[in-house]
């Protein structure tokens, strides 16, 4: 089956670890299904993060990312509901840091995903895909399958030069397996206006990368930090708080560039 034309595929990814790619993947895809959207969040971290952030404990992963990519089944027999409505997951398992070598001797290693994705069912507006914080093959599969790219950003000095690199990588993606890649946005994450250095660096980034940078900025909140050990997005742990809040406005603001 084509691939659904109109659905939206980001990788939320940065080599960096801890700078909020699973709280991003998590509430973002819970902004949109919160609006109606129908979402699906893959897992591709073998961490599991957004699987336990979902309330989806390891007992009740049957399959998971680990089976897509194996081709041990397909994408919808990986799909499992989460409590949010609209919101699907294909969880991760711990197996999954191994896949590197599994696949090593696969052809098309890198289509996988993509290939997972075209043959899915027509179902979804946007498919989220959390990645882990390397760029090995996992982040490889997800930026060959993905339409864009969103890049958290924490606002410290070693960040910008992680960026560099981030940015070469997509930038071979784009020549190599998926010329259809764009960078549909860089995050500033984890702000915190008391720190004169965040305010540094997020200038710099906004200053190098100019409209790329999304207005939307994520604070320090420590709801957000709190909500993945109730096993709930925070946007529905606690829809009020300047986190959660910041992250319904990035998914307003992503709509309406897309409507653009
Ligand atoms: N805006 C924020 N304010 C406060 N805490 C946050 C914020 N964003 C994320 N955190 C917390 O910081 C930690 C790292 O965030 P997260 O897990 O989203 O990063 P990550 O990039 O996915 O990490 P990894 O690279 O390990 O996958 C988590 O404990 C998370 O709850
Ligand atoms: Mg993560």
């Amino acid at each position: 089956m084509a691939r659904n034309e109109n659905c939206i595929i980001y990788a939320v990814v940065n080599q960096k670890g801890g700078v909020g790619k699973t709280t991003t993947a998590v509430n973002l895809a819970t902004g949109f299904a919160a609006i109606g959207r129908r979402v699906l969040l893959i897992d591709a971290d073998p961490q599991g993060n957004a699987s336990t952030g979902l309330g989806v404990p390891p007992r009740e992963r049957e399959q998971s990312c680990y089976d897509v990519l194996l081709q041990e089944c397909s994408l919808q027999e990986a799909v499992v509901k989460t409590r949010v409505p609209n919101l699907f997951l294909i969880p991760s398992v711990v197996g999954l840091a191994a896949i590197d070598v599994e696949m090593a001797n696969m052809v098309d290693r890198e289509f996988v995903l993509r290939d997972a994705i075209n043959d899915g069912e027509d179902f979804y507006d946007f498919i989220i895909i959390d990645c882990p914080p390397s760029l090995g093959l996992l982040t490889v599969n997800a930026m060959a399958a993905a339409t864009g790219l969103i890049v958290p950003l924490q606002c410290e000095f070693y960040s910008l030069e992680g960026l560099a690199h981030l940015l070469q990588t997509m930038e071979l993606v784009q020549k190599n397996l998926n010329p259809g890649l764009e960078l549909e946005g860089v995050l500033l994450t984890m702000y915190d206006r008391r720190n004169k250095l965040t305010e540094q660096v997020a200038a710099e980034v906004r200053d190098y990368l100019e409209d790329k940078v999304f207005q939307t900025i994520i604070p320090r909140n420590v709801r957000l930090s709190e909500a993945p050990s109730h096993g709930k997005p925070a946007i529905i742990y606690d829809y009020k708080c300047p986190g959660s809040q910041a992250y319904l406005h990035l998914a307003r603001e992503i709509l309406k560039r897309l409507a653009e």
